[in-house]
């Protein structure tokens, strides 16, 4: 809400006979001022403005009213963009209402203790332990301050809540205070998770002593779904499109390193799967991902499962092998310089599975072949299914200099597979991202699936809704 007093203000500082001036030719009566209603049809003017009370009316239509409104009847504008306007005319910075006034409630609780958070964070003493373990992670002060990085003790409790008059459950659904009216984060780093315009809409809290769980994330609200938001993406964004690519990876602390070490088109996954929703929101900055996701077995699942709407939404995807366990770890360990030759040395992914699935079976034995045989058929059918069916040559290639067997014999024994298996199920072919509008896109992929393989997938595994 802009305060009366403020709109009172804007419109005293400005002259209603030069705001009309500005878009109607007035002619003088006396003290007043006429013109041709610009609101009704007439040939002899009924429009009257009146300096003494900074007011115009019309005799004919009624319309009537103040600077403000004049700007907002005859531009057309909602009565907020006339303030703007009309604020800006007269020279009075609004914006601080405006944020308020355009930030839900929610968003400016989150805005609240954040604001509160970082504050405590940067007044604790060097030697506290929140300070200890941030600078044994490598975060110094300044880096603190760039991700907006807070701390909890436990002392704001529903302070905030308080001012905002407020029914205090919406404290415990934010996630931000408990019933008893304890703080849910408390001892515990704060990490502002935003959205794609860099407002926060929850926290992660890591704790700084090994307490279970390491981190604690706010629950899902109206603005904060993890299927759709990228942790650093609203830093990201530009980057990704000036450097044509972006890093995937699964850790906040991974995506925060990375930034610092200059990879500043990386963004985290918010500890669970890849979505159709981060697919479509990364798209239309880049078409190339590189993967950079834990190398344990949980972070391998993971870079095979993105494949899905990775290779569905028409990514060049390469993966990156590197011999720690994060890329946290990775730059702790060898620098930027560990980051940049793990990027480089990053395979494609027609490259990548058939490397990584030869030691997931034996392929020294027969039955072990026909295993591999059998994921690599499934795969052959992802890729087909995807903008890069080009590449199926080159993927038979890889795999017949593993097997060490002629490449028309594992085409063959690929295409006798996929006769008689049915892998089809699990593979969401090619969204094409040519269609103008999302709703006509989701019809395209439904209509798509149903067709290939009636109504057995459901909408909600394809997270597209
Ligand atoms: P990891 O266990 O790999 O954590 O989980 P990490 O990022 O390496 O954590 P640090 O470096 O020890 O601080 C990867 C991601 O999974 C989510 C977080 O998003 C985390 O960054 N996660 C993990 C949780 O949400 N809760 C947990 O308790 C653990
Ligand atoms: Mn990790």
């Amino acid at each position: 809400m802009i305060p009366k007093e403020i709109l009172d203000e804007i419109n005293s500082r400005l002259n209603i006979k030069d705001i009309v001036g500005n878009y109607l030719s007035l002619k003088r009566t006396g003290k007043n001022y006429t013109a041709l209603c610009p609101f009704h049809p007439e040939d002899t003017p009924s429009f009257f403005i009146f300096p003494t009370t900074n007011t115009f009316h019309c005799f004919g239509c009624g319309a009537h009213g103040d600077p403000i409104s004049f700007i907002q009847k005859y531009e057309q504008l909602s009565f907020i963009d006339a303030v703007k306007k009309a604020a800006n005319l007269a020279g009075i910075d609004i914006s601080k209402y405006l944020k308020k006034r355009e930030l839900p409630t929610e968003l400016q609780i989150f805005e609240s203790y954040h604001n509160k958070y970082k504050e405590i964070l940067l007044n604790l003493p060097k030697s506290h332990p929140a300070w200890n373990y941030l600078i044994k992670r490598g975060i110094s002060r300044d880096y603190a301050e760039r991700f907006e990085l807070g701390f909890s003790n436990g002392s704001l409790k529903s302070s905030i809540l308080d001012d905002f008059d407020l029914p205090p459950t919406l404290g415990s659904e934010l996630g931000i205070i408990r019933k008893d009216g304890s703080e849910v984060f408390n001892n515990r780093i704060i990490i502002p998770i935003k959205d794609d315009f860099g407002r926060v809409v929850a926290f992660a809290g890591r704790s700084i002593n090994n307490e279970i769980p390491k981190y604690l994330n706010s629950p899902e609200n109206k603005f904060f779904q993890k299927s759709k938001i990228l942790f650093l993406y609203d830093k990201a964004k530009n980057i990704i499109k000036r450097e044509k690519y972006t890093i995937l990876v699964e850790g906040y602390f991974d995506a925060i390193s990375m930034h610092i070490n200059g990879f500043e088109n990386s963004v985290a996954i918010l500890g669970s799967a890849f979505t159709a929703n981060h697919a479509k929101k990364l798209i239309k900055l880049t078409d190339k991902v590189i993967t950079m996701f834990d190398m344990d077995a949980a972070g391998q699942n993971a870079t095979l499962k993105s494949f899905d709407y990775l290779l569905s939404y028409g990514f060049q995807v390469a993966i990156s092998q590197y011999n720690t366990k994060d890329p946290d770890e990775l730059i702790k360990k060898q620098g930027k310089n560990g980051v940049l030759k793990a990027l480089e040395n990053s395979k494609k992914f027609y490259d990548f599975i058939p490397e990584y699935y030869k030691d997931k079976y034996n392929i020294n034995d027969e039955f072990g072949i026909e295993q591999y045989l059998e994921k690599m058929a499934e795969w052959y059918l992802k890729f087909q299914k995807s903008k890069h069916a080009a590449i199926l040559d080159t993927f038979i290639k890889r795999i017949s200099l593993i097997l060490l067997k002629p490449e028309n014999n594992i085409k063959k024994a690929i295409e006798n597979i996929l006769k008689y298996k049915k892998f089809n199920k699990k593979i969401i072919p090619y969204v094409s991202q040519t269609e103008d509008s999302i709703s006509s896109k989701q019809k395209n992929i439904m209509s798509l699936i149903n067709n290939l393989y009636g109504s057995g997938l459901n909408t909600k595994d394809l997270e597209i809704i």
